[in-house]
């Protein structure tokens, strides 16, 4: 078992332009705007993908520790922690 800490409560936006290499795959300007969403917060189902699960996290209390099942149901293990 791995446990992997997660602050961000919402994704990383990416253009493809700003892939590096993108420009010998292709130079179509529309499809280089095309923007994507990577989570960040841990808990989407379709990694690396954002799947706005990370919705869930923002009820979160700051300085509080949260767990998360499979079922993305949190559970607060730690009152006093102060990461
Ligand atoms: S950032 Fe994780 S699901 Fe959106």
């Amino acid at each position: 078992m791995r446990l992997v800490r997660h602050d961000r409560n919402h994704s990383y936006r990416i253009k493809l332009k700003d892939l590096p290499g993108i420009d010998r795959l292709t130079t179509d300007p529309a499809l280089l705007e095309y923007e994507f969403k990577i989570c960040a917060c841990g808990l989407s189902k379709n990694k690396p993908f954002c799947d706005s699960s990370h919705h869930i996290a923002k009820k979160e209390e700051d300085g509080k520790l949260y767990v998360y099942d499979a079922s993305n149901t949190a559970v607060r293990i730690d009152d006093s922690y102060e990461g």
